[in-house]
């Protein structure tokens, strides 16, 4: 071993030193540690070589010695202090949260748009003093054809396409059915109360029905029923009239033109001019003819007009049926199809893509 001086002290504490710093991670640190200040380190070889000197070197070396250690381990403190710190210092940054980042958005879902219909179709009427009510959409015979002045037999029983419920009671009936329209709530809700009535009705009808462009097997009815003493066909249509103009805007066209419903008499349909070919064909003055303007339209059936309503006058019967005294009461009822007054005002042109679960279409709305 080489002779030990103030030199080699002052060397072996640079050398230590400058490694130091070059140190930064803590499992280094504990290396540097052992192989400088440990027991086979290098500054205790140096000081146990202090033991063949004369004692006058000792006792100055000694000191230069323990100085040199005393430097070593609180350069090493300092060393580990600042690396944990700067570690603390990146994981910090790691974690910083930027509250400038523009969120994440979340998936909402919506309303179908029929239900979105259903709700500006009631909202109209309500507004003109109906209450919404609901009935079932599982019904008996009694109340979807009987009650409605349409017995069994009775060839009016064929303008409804009937889903029976397999059910046969006692006296061999098949008295169940999916109602056919909401009509069957004007008999349940007048024998629940007493006049003035003033009701509308939303849900769900269903038909054993081939589907086309404009018909489906299932599908919404909004019902109405307005009862009172003195109420006559003016309040039908000015009814009706404003409903139209409330949903589909002050220009729209509206058509009235006698029709047969077994429940009310006089019965109507009200019409809307077409919103898909504006009314272009025959019966506002085009051709009619589908190759002459253009490819026709299949809304409208090439008529200029869509039926979006039935409607009439409550039939005495009805009224008397539920106890009521036609000759005091009379009203007016009507049933329209929420999907297509949603065809008018969107634009849809088949009422398939309502119930056929394609997101691309639902979410449109
Ligand atoms: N319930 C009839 C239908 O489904 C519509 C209607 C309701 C007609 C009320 C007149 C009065 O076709």
């Amino acid at each position: 071993m080489s002779q030990t001086t103030a030199q080699s002290i002052q060397e072996l504490t640079n050398t230590a030193l400058t490694e130091l710093a070059e140190i930064d991670a803590p499992e280094a640190l504990e290396q540097w540690r052992v192989s400088w200040l440990g027991r086979r380190g290098g500054l205790t070889a140096i000081l146990r070589g202090l033991s063949q000197l004369a004692l006058e070197q000792r006792r100055e070396l000694g000191a230069l010695g323990n100085q040199a250690k005393t430097t070593l381990e609180e350069n090493l403190e300092r060393r580990a202090r600042e690396i944990s710190q700067a570690r603390l210092a990146r994981a910090a940054d790691q974690e910083r949260i930027d509250v400038t980042l523009p969120g994440r958005p979340v998936a909402t879902g919506r309303l179908h748009p029929t239900t979105q219909v259903v709700r500006e179709i009631t909202d109209a009427f309500v507004a003109m003093g109906f209450s919404v009510v609901e009935g079932p959409e599982v019904e008996w015979d009694y109340y979807n054809f009987e009650r409605l002045n349409i017995p069994q037999g009775h060839p009016a029983r064929d303008m409804w396409n009937t889903l029976w419920v397999d059910y046969v009671n006692e006296a061999g009936q098949q008295p169940m059915l999916l109602r056919t329209h909401t009509s069957p709530m004007q008999a349940r809700v007048m024998e629940q109360t007493s006049p003035p009535v003033r009701v509308v009705v939303p849900g769900k009808c269903y038909r054993y029905e081939a589907t086309d462009a404009t018909h489906e097997w299932h599908f919404y009815q909004v019902e109405g029923l307005a009862v009172d003493a003195g109420i006559t066909f003016a309040d039908l249509k000015g009814t009706l009239y404003e409903f139209a103009r409330r949903l589909f805007g002050a220009e729209r066209k509206v058509r009235f033109r006698c029709d047969y419903f077994p429940f009310v008499e006089p019965g109507v349909d009200m019409s809307i001019d077409c919103f898909a070919c504006q009314g272009t064909t025959k019966d506002n003055g085009g051709s009619g003819n589908s190759s002459d303007n253009g490819g026709g339209c299949r809304i409208c059936r090439d008529s200029g007009w869509i039926e979006i309503m039935g409607a009439g006058m409550v039939h005495p019967q009805v009224l008397a049926g539920v106890g009521y005294d036609p000759e005091q009461y009379t009203g007016f009822a009507f049933g329209l199809g929420p999907e297509r007054i949603a065809m008018l005002k969107y634009g849809i042109d088949d009422i398939r893509h309502f119930y056929s679960n394609d997101l691309r279409f639902l979410r449109q709305f």
